[in-house]
């Protein structure tokens, strides 16, 4: 059975939400597998991404590294570069447009720069590979060779670079993403103490990159009305709109940002330094620049995952249960950083403790500001936990799956709330089963083929649901179709065939139907991909809007219409137009009811109610992962061989994409677990590997045969009973090899990723 059928299989139990949607049934299309709508344009090469975007006039950017991690910019000697023929112009701190301070993500609600610092406004070296020079030229070739004359001089200052050296400095943030830094349920340090058997392990995550397909990519134009378009590859749309804004002074519909399609961004696509060196670049030479950066680039510039340093302790009892739950430890970041990986607040939610304590620190150090990468802060801190939990369940004897049944809190143990809805041990049991959970090696280091130790792991993995303020506008038109509008990102994830499915669906007509306008700040506003939240928030949107347009194309029923004096709740939506409820052989088309009122299209538009459900709800996707891993006995290589991930996230949308969302997410903590690894050099603050050379990313050789399954129990409080699912698929996926590997091999290994050498030496 191929791994569509399971899916489908269990599609075919989508539970009912009909009391919550009466317009989307449970028999509906909405859950069923679908390919997706932006396939055959990008198998054709038809789908233009920002650097693809032809434009008149357009001259090319290369960017210069800084070579130092800390220090001034005393001299650019740009004489050889704009020498060469084709080269237009250098752009440097010296002759850069003026800027404001970007609106950061911590200090602005709208703003989403991961630096509150101005780029290239003064002389400062803040991290090795800053861009200190940009070089505009006729091709990117010529850029390119250009930029590599441009010679810098510097004065050197003492940076700060070693991460265990600056942690006598730790700082206390404020806030992490509105969020108090510590919570404390009790004394968790006396019970801790007075438990009988006691955990307490440091784990260590590394930095990693993230790798997306596509580079970052931007092209500027300033526009003769004094308004500037960018053609981006984007997935925080409007929140860059209101920082590039801000930053040079324009009202926020003075600024255009197009990314219709985007290949990949996993939390890095936001505002970089790049974007402003493209735009100040633009507004020097007068042109339309584009700026593509290097894979070197992307590592030296946009922003990463920063590494973690986490101390789990459990004090349980001998029944496994905890009297004591204690989760803090400290990053690096760079000095005005505004992100903060928020590894402990996992632990604030997963599991039941008399006592509860999580907190974090952080370290400024001279480095790329980091960022967003997929679940921040909950892959890293789910790997410390859930690593954690494996290790009481070894010393106390329990099945690991057992133990965490019997830690499921009633409700959120940090905030007292409620769980909208838990169903973790379902999933548990359903992945245990499929798995063959049952069968599994029970002794470390027992199960032997050859040079090939086998060990069965299992870990947790879970993720915030999050919605955020949105808005649709749809349109009918005269001809029956249906345009659906509203500034979305669709980074690859499904976006538009999920959305375009969902509305076919609520307005009963076929799917070909429907366009789906997306990717422009100039539609309706919508929230930025990020956070698991898009897709939840865009159908409570276009649930408003098709509520509102009901009414108003009943409004312009005729008086012999069967529809006439209809209310909007007594009729339904299908085979393109609205039928009565009372009567279901009565009705009219939608081309009818325009031809007949005269117009040529019915438009409205409208806000989806706020997410309310989040005041009163503890809410969360959780999921199980299970795995076999073959460790060589001689080498230490380590194979993962089989793996299921059996997920509680609601109810699911399209069962095509939701499975590659799933799958992709392991396939990425596979790559946390054993090779992601972006090499700082504490000497002088330049990261080593600066390409998929050298920064390793799973191939397809590292990844076996993924099996993903999911419970389809709706959220009693979401639109349509969904949950976010983007991220939630690489949570849990390092912890559940680790622990598989101890399984495996009786090595206990707390530092990723987990490569051969580490085994070998434990
Ligand atoms: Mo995600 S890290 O919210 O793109």
């Amino acid at each position: 059975m191929t791994m569509i059928q399971k899916a489908m299989e269990t599609v075919a139990k989508v539970l009912p939400v009909s009391t919550l949607d009466p317009r989307i049934g449970a028999d509906g299309a909405v859950g069923k597998p679908m390919s997706r709508i932006d396939g055959p344009l990008k198998v054709a090469g038809a789908a233009r991404f920002a650097a693809e975007v032809p434009l008149p006039n357009l001259a090319l950017a290369s960017l210069v590294y800084s070579t130092i991690a800390r220090g001034r910019i005393l001299r650019i000697d740009s004489r050889a570069a704009k020498r060469v023929a084709g080269v237009i112009a250098v752009l440097t701190h010296e002759n850069c447009p003026k800027m404001a301070p970007p609106p950061s993500f911590m200090l602005d609600p709208n703003g989403i720069a991961m630096s509150e610092l101005a780029v290239m406004q003064d002389d400062e070296v803040r991290w090795n590979g800053q861009g200190v020079a940009v070089v505009i030229a006729e091709t990117h070739e010529i850029a390119d060779h250009a930029a590599s004359l441009i010679h810098v001089d510097y004065e050197r200052m003492e940076p700060t670079l070693e991460f265990e050296r600056a942690l006598s400095n730790a700082q206390v943030p404020q806030k992490i993403l509105g969020q108090p830094s510590e919570v404390k349920v009790g004394d968790a340090d006396a019970a801790f103490t007075a438990a009988p058997i006691r955990i307490d392990q440091i784990y260590r995550t590394p930095r990693e990159f993230n790798s997306a397909m596509e580079p970052h990519a931007t092209t500027a134009q300033w526009n003769s009305d004094g308004t500037l378009t960018l053609y981006d590859s984007q997935q925080y749309l409007l929140p860059s709109r209101h920082t590039i804004a801000k930053a040079y002074g324009l009202a926020e519909e003075k600024v255009r940002i197009i990314a219709p399609f985007v290949g990949g961004a996993f939390g890095s696509k936001g505002v970089c330094d790049h974007h402003f060196h493209c735009i100040a670049a633009a507004r020097l030479v007068g042109r339309p620049v584009r700026l593509v950066l290097s894979r070197k680039g992307v590592y030296w510039l946009t922003s990463g995952r920063t590494l973690t340093k986490q101390r789990v302790a459990l004090g349980a009892r001998p029944d496994g249960t905890l009297a004591a739950l204690i989760h803090t430890g400290s990053i690096p970041v760079a000095s005005r950083n505004s992100f903060m990986e928020p590894f402990s607040f996992v632990t604030r939610f997963m599991y039941a403790a008399d006592t509860l304590t999580t907190s974090q620190t952080f370290v400024p150090i001279n480095i790329v500001p980091t960022g967003a990468m997929r679940a921040p802060g909950e892959a890293p801190g789910n790997f410390a936990l859930e690593c954690a939990i494996d290790e009481l369940a070894v010393a106390t004897g329990i099945d690991p799956v057992e133990l965490r049944r019997r830690l499921e809190p009633e409700k959120e143990p940090a905030s007292g709330k409620s769980f909208s809805s838990r169903n973790l041990n379902e999933a548990y049991r359903r992945g245990a089963e499929r798995f063959g959970w049952k069968d599994r090696n029970l002794t470390p280091g027992s199960k032997r083929q050859g040079e090939w130790l086998i060990g069965h792991g299992v870990a947790s993995a879970s993720h915030s649901y999050v919605r955020l303020p949105c808005s649709a506008r749809i349109r009918i038109k005269a001809n029956g179709r249906v345009l659906v509008q509203t500034a979305a990102q669709e980074m690859g994830m499904g976006t538009a065939t999920v959305q375009v499915r969902h509305a076919a669906e609520r307005l009963g007509v076929s799917v070909d139907q429907v366009t789906f306008k997306y990717g422009d700040t100039s539609l309706p506003k919508c929230p930025l991909a990020g956070g698991s939240n898009q897709t939840a928030s865009v159908v409570a949107a276009v649930r408003a809007a098709s509520d509102v347009l009901i009414e108003e194309l009943l409004k312009h029923v005729s008086e012999d219409s069967p529809l006439a004096g209809i209310k909007s709740d007594a009729v339904v939506a299908r085979d393109g137009g609205l039928y009565r409820i009372d009567d279901s052989s009565r009705g009219e088309t939608y081309i009818s009811i325009l031809k007949r009122s005269g117009k040529d299209r019915i438009q409205c538009e409208a806000d989806a109610p706020p997410a309310s459900e989040l005041l009163k709800y503890s809410m969360h996707s959780y999921g199980a992962q299970f795995c076999e891993v073959r460790v060589n006995a001689v080498t230490g290589e380590i194979r993962v061989s089989r793996w299921v991930g059996s997920f509680d996230t609601g109810r699911i949308l399209n069962a095509k994409t939701a499975a590659s969302q799933f799958k992709g997410g392991i396939v990425m903590g596979i790559g946390q677990a054993l090779t992601e690894d972006a090499m700082f050099d504490e000497r002088n603050g330049r990261f080593m590997n600066r390409s998929l050379a050298e920064y390793h990313v799973p191939v397809h050789f590292d990844v076996p045969e993924i099996e993903v399954m999911w419970n389809d129990i709706p959220d009693p409080n979401t639109p349509l009973g969904l949950k976010g699912i983007g991220e939630i698929g690489i949570t849990g996926v390092a912890a559940a090899i680790a622990n598989a590997i101890y399984n495996g091999t009786g090595k206990r290994i707390r530092d990723l990723p987990i490569t051969l050498d580490k085994i070998l030496l434990a």
